[in-house]
C-alpha cells in the first residue's frame, strides 16, 4: 500500500495553488493510504522569520490541513521541529551528498538571487533535509505539486547513495505523486509565472483566507486577452493567461480542460470569470469558515500537533536507531 509523507512551509497563508496542486490530493490519499502530513517549519528558517508570525503561521497551516479535509485520527499530523529525528537524519544524509548535486537546484538559485554568497547553508541544504523529512519515514510516495519535481529526484538520489554506501536496502526510492489538473497554478497577473506566497502583489494569488468579495475582486481583476474562450485546447498554449484560468477552472469543478472549453467556447472572459467567481468561494467559503472556527482555539491545535509528533516520533526513533547501527554510530 505503501506510505505517503508532505509538508508545507508555514511561511504565510496558503493559496490557491498549494490547495489544488497538493494539499487536495493529499486529501484524496487518506482513504488508500498511511499518511504522515507535516508543517516543515525548519524548512521555514532557511530565511528569516519573525518568531510570533512562524509559531502562528504553524498553527495556521495545520487549521487548514484540518479544515480542507485531513483527519488528524486517521493521518499523523504534526510540525517538523517536533521530531528531532528531521534534523539528526539530514545531517547524516548531508555526509553522503556531492556538492555537485546542489548546485544543480534550481529553487536555491532562484532564491539566493545575484548575491550567492550571502546566502545561508540552511537555504542551500534545503533539499537534503526535505530528502531526510520523506526518508526519515521510509515513505514510499510524495504528494507535491510540479515544482518540487527535482528536490523529490535529489532524495531519490540521496536514498540510493546512501543504501548503496552501506549495501543495503534502508531506503525505498520515494516516488513523486504530481496528480490533478492545476500541478501548476500561475499567477493571476502573469500566466508565465508560479502562482506564489514571495511575489509582492496579493492580486497574483487567491488565499485560502481570502472572502468571497476579495476573490470576486482578484479574479476580475485577473489578467486575460481580448479573444473571447478558444474551442481548443491547442489554442490555449499561446494565451498563458486564459489557460492558466481555464485551468483553475476545471480543478475546481473537478472536470477536464477539454470539458470546460467545449462549454465556455466562444464566450467572454467577462462571462467566465463570474462563473469561476461564484464556484471559486463555493469551494473555499466553507473552507475558510473552518479554518476560523479551528484558528479560535489554538490550545486544540497544539494538542493535535502534540499528539502527531508523538506517532511520528515512534516510527523515527525506530528508522533513526537502525541508521545509527548501519552508520556506525552509538544507538541514540
Ligand atoms: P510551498 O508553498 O512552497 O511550501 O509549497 C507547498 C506545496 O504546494 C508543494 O507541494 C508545492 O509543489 C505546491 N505548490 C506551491 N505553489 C504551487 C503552484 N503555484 N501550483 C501548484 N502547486 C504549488
Ligand atoms: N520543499 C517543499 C515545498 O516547498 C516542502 C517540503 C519540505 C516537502 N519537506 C517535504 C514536500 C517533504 C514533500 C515532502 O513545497
Amino acid at each position: 500500500m505503501g506510505r505517503i509523507f508532505s509538508g508545507m512551509q508555514p511561511t504565510s497563508q496558503l493559496h490557491l495553488g498549494n490547495y489544488l496542486g497538493a494539499l487536495r490530493n493529499w486529501v484524496a490519499l487518506q482513504d488508500s493510504h498511511e499518511c504522515i502530513f507535516c508543517a516543515v517549519d525548519l524548512h521555514a528558517i532557511t530565511v528569516p522569520q519573525d518568531p510570533v508570525a512562524l509559531r502562528r503561521n504553524t498553527r495556521e497551516i495545520t487549521a487548514a490541513y484540518i479544515a480542507a479535509g485531513i483527519d488528524p485520527e486517521r493521518c499523523v499530523l504534526f510540525a517538523q521541529s517536533g521530531v528531532t529525528g528531521h534534523s539528526e537524519l539530514s545531517w547524516i544524509l548531508s555526509c553522503h551528498t556531492p556538492l555537485g548535486w546542489l548546485n544543480r537546484m534550481t529553487q536555491f538559485k532562484e532564491k539566493a538571487g545575484k548575491h550567492r554568497e550571502n546566502a545561508g547553508l540552511g537555504l542551500y541544504a534545503y533539499p537534503v533535509l526535505m530528502a531526510a523529512d520523506i526518508l526519515l519515514y521510509k515513505a514510499t510516495h510524495v504528494p507535491v505539486g510540479e515544482d518540487q519535481k527535482q528536490h523529490l529526484e535529489l532524495s531519490r538520489d540521496i536514498a540510493g547513495a546512501f543504501n548503496r554506501a552501506y549495501s543495503v536496502e534502508c531506503f525505498p526510492l520515494p516516488e513523486p505523486l504530481i496528480l490533478g489538473e492545476a500541478t501548476r497554478v500561475m499567477s493571476l497577473r502573469d500566466g508565465t509565472k508560479k502562482m506564489s506566497k514571495s511575489d509582492s502583489s496579493d492580486y497574483s494569488r487567491i488565499n485560502l483566507t481570502d472572502d468571497a468579495d476579495t476573490i470576486a475582486l482578484k479574479v476580475r481583476k485577473a489578467k486575460t486577452d481580448p479573444e473571447p474562450l478558444p474551442e481548443t485546447l491547442e489554442a490555449l498554449e499561446t494565451r498563458p493567461e486564459a489557460d492558466n484560468l481555464v485551468t483553475i477552472y476545471a480543478a475546481l469543478a473537478e472536470e477536464g480542460r477539454a470539458e470546460i472549453l467545449a462549454r465556455f467556447a466562444g464566450r467572454q472572459f467577462s462571462e467566465f470569470k463570474n462563473q469561476l467567481v461564484d464556484l471559486a468561494v463555493a469551494r473555499l467559503a466553507p473552507m475558510t469558515d473552518r479554518m476560523n472556527r479551528l484558528m479560535a482555539d489554538p490550545g486544540e491545535i497544539d494538542r493535535i500537533l502534540r499528539r502527531g509528533a508523538e506517532r511520528a516520533g515512534e516510527i523515527a526513533s525506530r528508522h533513526m536507531a537502525e541508521v545509527h547501527d548501519l552508520v556506525g554510530l552509538l544507538r541514540p
